[in-house]
């Protein structure tokens, strides 16, 4: 099977882990620190908190920003459940903005009317999360204007999009945000096995980031309530134990070096699907002129009278001979413990077509020219038959 996405290792990242796992520290150790100041650096911000997902990183972001019972938070319906999973779990209420049909971000217009009718009921959201969908970045200026305006706080999704920029800025700078998330679950531009990171450049932002992460505990006598000894420490706030150990980190570490190759190299896969798949009845992605993308997927869209047959029929076909495509996403409010908190078909109507007429098609480091070539041939042929 040639699936649509995997990692890449190789034998320096293997010699990294093992150099951890010979040492005296397997975990708590340094090496999570230091990738936390690698990606800091590369992406221009101020400060980092790495987590053992994107989905723990989500969730300790929400918490350092206060979500709680009563407020609500906003994301992409088009996206990973973890997205909106994090709200409930602060015991926010969560609602979704639908999605541009051509990007498949959060569009812009509909955000703006949504925030509208909430002032007016008064149900403005704390935070939103917008979700660089397949590696582009959403419209963050715009956004950043409307949570000055609106009084909200925001978080990029950025799992997909390590490496990218928007209006020459990396993402991950949180230029126009609070805070930025990145996963580094092996399908995504760099692995830790299972990962993640905040970057954020504010301090207070940070240190209750690192608080949530670690059960709650300080051990910065600077603020302890109750003691002075030498092997105090105090918890604060309910946490987490979500570390990352420096097993993984030693392997996101010596991953991120890679990531300028691993960008481009999706880049000029999609660059191939690009110009070899023009046909009347697909819609190939549409990357935004002041986007880079990190392309961590290649979604073409069915545009066809009948899309779900024909996307059912290519996806079918294409499974058959291993071809290991897949669909991003089931519409996070389709699913049946969203459709229980009072969802339904029909509310998010762009993300729900989107999700009936995609396929993502593969697109990896290692994917090599005559695997694409084949992928390529392949879907041409399914539209022939
Ligand atoms: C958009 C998005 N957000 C969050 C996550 C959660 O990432 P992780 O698997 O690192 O927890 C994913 C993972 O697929 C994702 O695609």
């Amino acid at each position: 099977m040639i699936p649509y996405g995997r990692q890449s290792i190789d034998e320096e990242d293997i010699a990294s882990v093992l150099k951890v796992l010979r040492s005296d520290l397997i975990t708590q150790g340094p090496i999570p620190d230091l990738f936390e100041k690698e990606v800091s650096n590369l992406v221009n911000s101020n400060f980092a908190v790495v987590t053992n997902s994107a989905t723990s990183s989500l969730l300790v972001s929400c918490l350092s920003l206060g979500l709680e019972k009563g407020d609500y938070l906003w994301t992409s319906p088009n996206s990973f459940v973890a997205s909106a999973n994090c709200a409930l779990h602060c015991g926010a209420q969560i609602d979704f903005v639908d999605i541009d049909l051509d990007t498949g971000n959060i569009s812009l217009e509909k955000l703006k009317e949504k925030l509208e009718t909430a002032k007016k009921e008064n149900k403005l959201p704390k935070i939103i999360i917008p979700v660089h969908f397949a590696g582009q970045p959403t419209d963050q200026e715009e956004i950043w204007k409307l949570s000055k305006e609106y009084d909200f706080k925001i978080i990029e999704d950025a799992s997909h999009s390590l490496g990218a920029k928007h209006k020459g800025e990396k993402v991950g700078s949180c230029k126009w945000s609070d805070v930025t998330v990145f996963s580094f679950h092996p399908v995504k531009i760099i692995t830790s096995c299972e990962g993640g990171m905040s970057t954020t450049n504010d301090k207070d932002i940070r240190d209750k980031m690192q608080l949530y992460r670690t059960h709650g505990i300080t051990k910065d006598s600077s603020k302890f309530v109750n003691g002075t000894d030498p092997w105090h420490y105090e918890q604060h706030v309910l946490g987490h134990n979500f570390r990352l150990s420096d097993l993984h980190a030693a392997l996101g570490l010596s991953q991120l070096i890679k990531l300028p190759k691993f960008v481009s190299k999706r880049n000029n896969i999609a660059s191939r699907y690009n110009s070899e798949l023009i046909r009347d009845n697909i819609q190939l992605p549409t990357i935004k002129k002041e986007n880079y993308s990190s392309f961590h997927l290649y979604v073409i869209q069915m545009v066809h009278d009948d899309y779900k047959s024909e996307r059912e029929r290519i996806f079918k076909f294409l499974r058959k001979i291993k071809i290991g495509v897949n669909v991003h996403y089931i519409p996070i409010h389709l699913h049946p413990y969203y459709r229980k908190l009072g969802f339904k078909e029909g509310d998010f109507p762009n993300a729900e077509k989107f999700s009936n007429r995609s396929i993502s098609l593969p697109i990896f480091y290692d994917l090599t020219d005559h695997e694409q070539e084949f992928v390529i041939k392949n879907i041409c042929k399914s539209y022939d038959q």
